[in-house]
């Protein structure tokens, strides 16, 4: 059985810049993805060709999708047999570590890398701009997670330039409350904020210039579902911490570290104090060529 992992997508800044005319935003994001070498920040789906299609969940999040109707993986193999790629009967087993609805992709990195598993199935597999469409079509975060290494997103998520940004050590928080992005989105008091600043180049200081920029949807996100400020808080009451942020619509939130060892230090005693919480240190996937 072929697998792949569903790498969790961090905005490590999210400006909200427009609206179109259909009601999607109009984003300037910053996206990193955690490393392979961070499994416990990723999904994982496996495939292999069967007699006739199966799929199955489990790991520490399935029962978070007992109650939820279809999957964006089937979704998935749905688009592809559509426009006419034959994708044979599959089994497909998926394995849920990330919190649903947290706003780290974790439902569109599934897609992604099943987008990717079936794509190897096919007689005449897709090139990376048609697998591309096919990933729009199910949703705007779906194009970047097939890619998972660091970008810069504008449009409403798919117009993607690769960024070369270093590996970052991280500690992800989520409080358990599932948020709803739509919700947040309509939460909103303005949509016209400004852009990033210009990024740095690869060898600045990436904290110094993250700390200037903003997750827009972090105020609406926190009045919708008060425990993200008790995330941040604690976050930021842990040592050497350099940044805290949400990522995406929340309520998951982020902590940058210098060190490995710092990020895992405080993803302990996060973990100690607050049981309840999903934390998780983890590797950031660096740019190619990257340090
Ligand atoms: O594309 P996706 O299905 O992931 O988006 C979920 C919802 O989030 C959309 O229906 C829309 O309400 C909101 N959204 C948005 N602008 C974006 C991305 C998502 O308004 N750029």
């Amino acid at each position: 059985m072929k697998s792949r992992l569903a790498q969790a997508k961090i905005n490590l800044a999210l400006h909200v810049t427009g609206k179109r005319d259909d009601g999607y935003h109009l984003l300037d994001t910053l996206v990193c993805f955690a490393s392979p070498v961070s499994p416990h920040a990723c999904d994982e789906v496996r495939m292999e060709t069967a007699a006739r299609d199966s799929f199955s969940i489990s790991g520490p999040g399935a029962a978070d999708l007992a109650n939820t109707q279809g999957n964006l993986i089937l979704d998935a193999l749905e688009a592809l047999r559509r426009r006419g790629h034959g994708v044979p009967p599959v089994r497909v087993e998926l394995v849920k570590n990330l919190p649903v609805a947290s706003g780290i992709g974790g439902g569109s990195a599934d897609a992604a890398a099943a987008l990717h598993l079936a794509n190897e199935l096919l007689p005449q597999p897709l090139d990376a701009s048609a697998l591309s469409e096919v990933a729009a079509s199910l949703g705007a975060d779906v194009p970047m997670c097939l890619h998972g290494q660091p970008l810069r997103a504008t449009g409403i998520g798919e117009e993607l330039t690769p960024v070369a940004l270093p590996q970052l050590h991280m500690v992800l928080v989520n409080p358990r409350q599932a948020v709803s992005t739509p919700t947040v989105f309509k939460a909103l008091n303005t949509v016209h904020h400004a852009p990033m600043a210009p990024l740095p180049s690869a060898c600045d200081n990436w904290t110094s210039w993250l700390a200037g920029q903003r997750n827009d949807l972090q105020e609406a996100a926190m009045g919708l579902c008060p425990p993200i400020g008790h995330v941040l808080d604690a976050l930021n009451a842990t040592p050497h911490l350099e940044l805290a942020r949400m990522s995406g619509s929340g309520a998951t939130c982020f902590g940058l570290y210098p060190s490995a060892a710092d990020a895992r230090r405080a993803a302990d005693a996060l973990a100690t104090a607050h049981p309840d919480w999903w934390s998780v240190a983890l590797q950031t996937e660096p740019s190619p060529g990257a340090l």
